[in-house]
C-alpha cells in the first residue's frame, strides 16, 4: 500500500497547486456565482471526462439490458403495440438510448438541466425511442410520476450522486407497475484494493463531491440489499469493467461495480 501511495503522490504531486487553485476558484464561484456553476461545469466536462468508458462497457451493458426486450408492459395499450414505458433517472447526455427496445416510451428525471441540450441531440440518432418527457427534478421526489405507472426504471452511475439512495429506491418502487423492473449499473466502494479505497475516501471527503457531485466510496450495492425498498426480488452481481489504464480509470471506471435487476 505504501508503495502505491508513493506512486499516487508522485503522479499527482505536480498537479496539486493547479487542483488546489481550481478548487478555491470553484468554491468562490459556487458561493458568489450561484448554485448553477457546478452543474454547468459538470455538463461541460462529462463527455471528455468519461473518455472511453461507455465505448469499453458497451457490450457488457448491452448484455445487462438484454432481458428488457422480453418484458411485457402492464399497460394494455402499450402491450398491444409491444411497447414499454421506461423511466431513466439521471441520464446525463443520454448514453442508454441504444439499449432500449424499439417503440419504448421514455421519460427521464434529471437534476441537471444543462444536460438537456446534449440529451436531445443524442436522441435524434435513436428515432426508435419515443421521448415522452424530460423532467428536471430529483429521483428522490418524482411527484409528477403516478404510482404503478412505469414498466422499467433505469439508472447507470447515478446512485453515487443522489442525495439519498434509500429515498430514490422508495420512489422507484412506488412508480413501478407490479412486476416492473429496476435495472441498475453503478460504480461502488472498492472492495478489493485498499489503496484504491484510500484514494476514493480521500477524494470523496475533499473535492470530488463538490466538483463532480459524486461519492466514490458509496456502498450502493449494500444499501440496495439491506434496504430492499419493497422489491420482491433483487438479483445483483459485483463486477469490474474492462476499462484499463490511468489513475482515474483504476479509481473509478475499473473499480468495483454492481449491476442488478430488482423486481417489484
Ligand atoms: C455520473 S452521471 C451519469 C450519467 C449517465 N447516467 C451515464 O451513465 O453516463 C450522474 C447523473 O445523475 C444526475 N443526478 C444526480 N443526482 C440526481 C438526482 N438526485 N436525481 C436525478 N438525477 C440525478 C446527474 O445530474 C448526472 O446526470
Amino acid at each position: 500500500m505504501l508503495e502505491h501511495l508513493q506512486e499516487i503522490l508522485h503522479a499527482i504531486g505536480p498537479w496539486l497547486p493547479h487542483i488546489f487553485a481550481g478548487l478555491i476558484l470553484l468554491l468562490i464561484l459556487q458561493k458568489y456565482g450561484g448554485s448553477h456553476i457546478q452543474p454547468i461545469f459538470f455538463a461541460k466536462v462529462y463527455n471528455p471526462f468519461l473518455g472511453t468508458y461507455h465505448v469499453t462497457c458497451q457490450a457488457l451493458k448491452r448484455q445487462h439490458f438484454l432481458s428488457m426486450k422480453d418484458h411485457v408492459s402492464a399497460d394494455p395499450v402499450l402491450r398491444k403495440r409491444g411497447a414499454l414505458r421506461i423511466l431513466e433517472i439521471g441520464p446525463g447526455p443520454g448514453y442508454n438510448f441504444e439499449f432500449y427496445p424499439p417503440n419504448s416510451e421514455l421519460t427521464v428525471v434529471e437534476v441537471n438541466p444543462y444536460f438537456e441540450e446534449q440529451f436531445f441531440r443524442k436522441q435524434k440518432d435513436h428515432p426508435h425511442i419515443k421521448m415522452e418527457r424530460f423532467v428536471v427534478g430529483f429521483a428522490e421526489n418524482m411527484k409528477d410520476v403516478p404510482d404503478n405507472s412505469v414498466d422499467i426504471v433505469v439508472s447507470t452511475m447515478v446512485l453515487c450522486s443522489v442525495r439519498s439512495v434509500e429515498g430514490a429506491l422508495k420512489e422507484i418502487h412506488r412508480i413501478l407497475a407490479p412486476g416492473g423492473k429496476y435495472y441498475y449499473w453503478e460504480h461502488i466502494r472498492e472492495a478489493e484494493y485498499m489503496w484504491v479505497l484510500f484514494v476514493q475516501h480521500l477524494a470523496s471527503y475533499t473535492f470530488y463531491d463538490l466538483v463532480f457531485g459524486c461519492q466514490l466510496n458509496r456502498k450502493s450495492d449494500e444499501i440496495i440489499k439491506r434496504n430492499k425498498a419493497g422489491f420482491s426480488s433483487i438479483d445483483q452481481q459485483r463486477f469490474r469493467t474492462p476499462q484499463k489504464g490511468g489513475f482515474q480509470a483504476i479509481c473509478i471506471f475499473h473499480s468495483s461495480h454492481v449491476k442488478g435487476i430488482a423486481t417489484k
